[in-house]
């Protein structure tokens, strides 16, 4: 039974702070363009992508996930958490997990921390293990953070995907409060189809194919995604999962002020949100800019549209992922009241150029 405040609502996990972080070098369509058969103008119409950051040699996901952790956490009014989630797909090594390296790089030392792997909708999924912790009463305070470095695992030769795929990463802070206040989230909406596990892959690296110098061929080494196919999933599994919170919450879509979907492309988003009956204004876009950042696409658009002044104490938000597994998910939040968050694209203070 969850725990109820004095005034009767339910424990439950309230978002306190939210900080996001791109690498320093951006590259844009006419510089992929140099190098691959492809252009701005086929870019900008199937993707509507115009630029997207890639991590330096020297940049894993790791950096990006503590920097962006670090501002998630200023922005909450407190660098103390219990734990540390980090989902992406590309951790710093196959083993171990990503996110004890991350906490104790925040100075976190002794607190829980693990990876989320759900793909490109990790974010949603590690919200939805964070809220779990904190509303059963194993923790109060939870740093959730999205990042990716999609440029190392995708062929930069590959002219479908390098030009969709960026690098970043962005954090949220949770906090053990009540379901009335702004900020809490919930309900929750989770699911996967593993019958389309090879639709998003990469083939070797992993128990099933590992990584052999001799016989591991290049394809087999990169990111692989059967883009027409995902296209189709990724609209009617964000559609119907968005419209599944919104059914459990007892809310219409006329009652969103800004949906969040992970940034694939364009075309989806507003694909979506036609097919949910949401007008587009209220849809956050930050693919322009960032292009496809995996699980950090979420929590990027988030901070982007906080440091916008996009949002009001209160707005009821929805965010909706979705990815490789196949993997999809819906929350829904309201906005509390929060300090104006740090540019995802400052660069980080105290590192050299
Ligand atoms: O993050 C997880 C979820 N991911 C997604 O939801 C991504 C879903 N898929 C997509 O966003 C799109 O499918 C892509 C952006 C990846 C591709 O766009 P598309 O409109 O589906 O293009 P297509 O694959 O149907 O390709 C159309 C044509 C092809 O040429 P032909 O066969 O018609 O001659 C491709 O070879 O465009 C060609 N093409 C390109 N041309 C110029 C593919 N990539 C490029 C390129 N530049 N970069």
């Amino acid at each position: 039974m969850l725990e109820t405040s004095p005034r009767g609502s339910a424990r439950a996990a309230v978002l306190c702070g939210v900080g996001g972080q791109l690498p320093r070098l951006k590259v844009g369509n006419d510089e992929l363009a140099e190098r691959l058969d492809t252009d701005d103008a086929w870019i900008r119409t199937r993707t509507g992508i115009r630029s997207r950051h890639f991590a330096a040699p020297d940049e894993a996901t790791s950096d990006l996930a503590v920097a962006a952790g670090r501002r998630a956490l200023a922005n909450s009014g407190s660098a103390a958490v219990g734990t540390v989630i980090v989902a992406t797909t590309t951790p710093d090594r196959t083993c171990p997990s990503t996110a004890p390296l991350v906490a104790a790089r925040l100075g976190l030392t002794g607190v829980a921390a693990f990876d989320v792997g759900a793909v490109c909708s990790g974010f949603v999924y590690a919200l939805a293990a964070g809220t779990g912790l904190i509303t059963s009463g194993v923790t109060d305070r939870v740093l959730v953070v999205g990042a990716d470095v999609y440029s190392r695992i995708v062929d930069p030769g590959d002219r479908q995907n390098a030009v969709v795929f960026g690098d970043g990463a962005g954090a949220v802070v949770l906090r053990a409060g009540h379901a009335t206040e702004p900020g809490a989230l919930g309900p929750f909406d989770l699911g996967s189809d593993g019958a389309h596990e090879d639709m998003i892959t990469v083939q070797a690296g992993g128990s099933r194919l590992p990584f052999d110098p001799a016989r591991t061929s290049h394809a087999e080494r990169h990111f692989s995604m059967r883009g027409k196919e995902v296209y189709r999933h990724a609209v009617s599994r964000m559609a119907g999962s968005a419209q599944a919170v919104l059914e459990q919450a007892g809310i219409s879509v006329g009652e969103i002020d800004l949906f969040v979907p992970h940034q694939a492309n364009l075309r989806i988003l507003r694909t979506v949100a036609t097919d949910l009956g949401l007008s587009f204004e209220r849809c956050a876009t930050h693919v322009q800019e960032a292009g496809n950042t995996g699980a950090a696409s979420i929590p990027l658009a988030l901070a982007r549209s906080h440091v916008d002044s996009a949002l009001t104490v209160g707005d009821r938000i929805l965010l909706t992922g979705f990815g490789g597994g196949l993997t999809w998910g819906s929350v829904l939040l309201t906005w509390p009241s929060l300090p104006p968050a740090v540019e995802p694209s400052r660069p980080e203070e105290g590192v050299a150029s």
